[in-house]
């Protein structure tokens, strides 16, 4: 027999219990804003069970592409940008992307000498946020209707601007609007994958340096700093996914021929484990690593091994491509080996491209946070970027590795 709970504070206790056994609440200011807000003030309808589990998404809005364009955040992406946020009473912030619940959180967290001002695009996602805060008793946020593009100049500076929406940039006018020191929390989209990535802003230097950054993923934003990936088609169920800005092209005929035809496997001796930091080394390796993406029916059919389903990254060489996979191995620390698959009349020389990148990523930089990522304003700056870059429409984002 099942217990029904349904107490909120119970089942708040329960979910900032769960977000602490998972290591995403680390410090005792978070816990006790996430135990104070009802978040089912911000999601009328949903049932209390659902309301307050951690990896659950609420109150969507589904926009004309069939697409999400709002969603209250989940409870663990929520306590993951509140850490990264660092946020201090007093402080003045500013979020992107409203909903009401992050914001009643903030409001907790700079407690009553701060301020908290919340910008979303959608009128909607406006009424609805400021009907919940009000029904919350925060009412004290401001809710401004807005393109965040543009931040919201009359409530600045802002000692922390938290992004609540996919970004494919970081606007000017964030830092225009953004202290030194200060700190922009972000989920930003670059080499066509999302990381959560707290930025900082020092006194005596433009550049904005990462002290943090987490697999995450958003909504897109919209208004002025939409932006598309491009989808670059091998068959109707499997595509390449790369940055708006990239510039690479692709055999696309000969890749189909590749993938269709005979593939071969190499083991790389060395534990699969935190996939997403593989990930991001190898995204940062080279120009225009693209993600290779799948629809299940390819699967299926088996001609991409399942990985492929969530996307991962390609070393392509003309007509010829490789990809990682994994396999259960008890030798390994993870329980997992690191593999490869490849295909194409070069299949032998990409898997080994590939299998020596996975070796090096093992070999020197097998740890959470190895990566350095930097954002410099200014497109005029890329030139003095060194190691992998991603040009964005207003500056220029670095990653290398230590
Ligand atoms: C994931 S939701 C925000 C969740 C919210 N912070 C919460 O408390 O759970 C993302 C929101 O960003 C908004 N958005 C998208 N583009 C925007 C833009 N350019 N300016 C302001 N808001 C935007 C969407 O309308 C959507 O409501």
């Amino acid at each position: 027999m099942s217990l029904k709970i349904e107490d909120p504070a119970v089942l708040r206790a329960a979910m900032v219990a769960a977000l602490r056994d998972e290591g995403l609440i680390t410090s005792d200011r978070v816990a006790a804003a996430m135990n104070t807000v009802p978040r089912q003030a911000f999601a009328p309808g949903e049932p209390l069970a659902r309301v307050y589990e951690t990896h659950t998404t609420l109150a969507p809005k589904i926009g004309a592409d069939g697409r999400q364009t709002s969603v209250v955040s989940a409870s663990h992406i929520q306590a993951i940008q509140l850490e990264q946020a660092a946020i201090e009473p007093g402080m003045n912030v500013l979020e992107v992307g409203s909903g009401g619940y992050n914001a009643a959180l903030l409001t907790e967290l700079v407690g009553p000498g701060g301020s908290v001002t919340t910008v979303d695009i959608d009128a909607d996602i406006v009424a609805r946020a400021r009907s919940g805060l009000r029904t919350a008793g925060y009412d004290r946020v401001n809710v401004v209707l807005a393109d965040a593009e543009y931040g919201a100049p009359a409530f600045a500076p802002f000692d922390r601007i938290i992004a609540t929406v996919g970004a494919f940039d970081i606007p000017p006018a964030w830092l225009d609007q953004l202290t030194a020191p200060g700190r922009i929390v972000v989920p930003l989209r670059f080499a066509a994958i999302t990381r959560l990535i707290a930025f900082d802003r020092t006194l005596d230097s433009p550049v904005l340096t990462a002290s943090n950054y987490r697999l995450g993923s958003f909504v897109a934003m919209q208004g002025a700093g939409a932006a598309s990936e491009q989808m670059v088609a091998i068959s109707p169920d499997i595509a390449l996914r790369l940055d708006p800005q990239s510039t690479a092209t692709f055999h696309v005929s000969a890749l189909r021929r590749a993938l269709h035809g005979t593939a071969i496997e190499r083991w790389s001796g060395t534990p699969f484990d935190m996939p997403d930091e593989l990930e991001l080394f190898l995204l940062s390796s080279g120009v225009d690593v693209p993600m290779l993406h799948a629809a299940q029916r390819a699967v299926d059919q088996g001609v991409v091994n399942r990985t492929v389903r969530l996307g991962t990254p390609a070393i392509i060489r003309g007509g010829s491509l490789a990809y990682r996979i994994k396999r259960e191995n008890g030798e390994m620390v993870s329980g997992y080996e690191t593999g490869v698959v490849a295909h194409g009349p070069d299949a032998e020389l990409v898997a080994d491209e590939l299998l020596g990148l996975i070796r090096e990523w093992a070999g020197h930089h097998y740890r959470r946070g190895a990566a350095r990522i930097s954002y410099h304003p200014g497109t005029a700056d890329a030139s003095n970027v060194t190691g992998w870059h991603a040009t964005k429409r207003h500056g220029s984002l670095a990653v290398s590795w230590s």
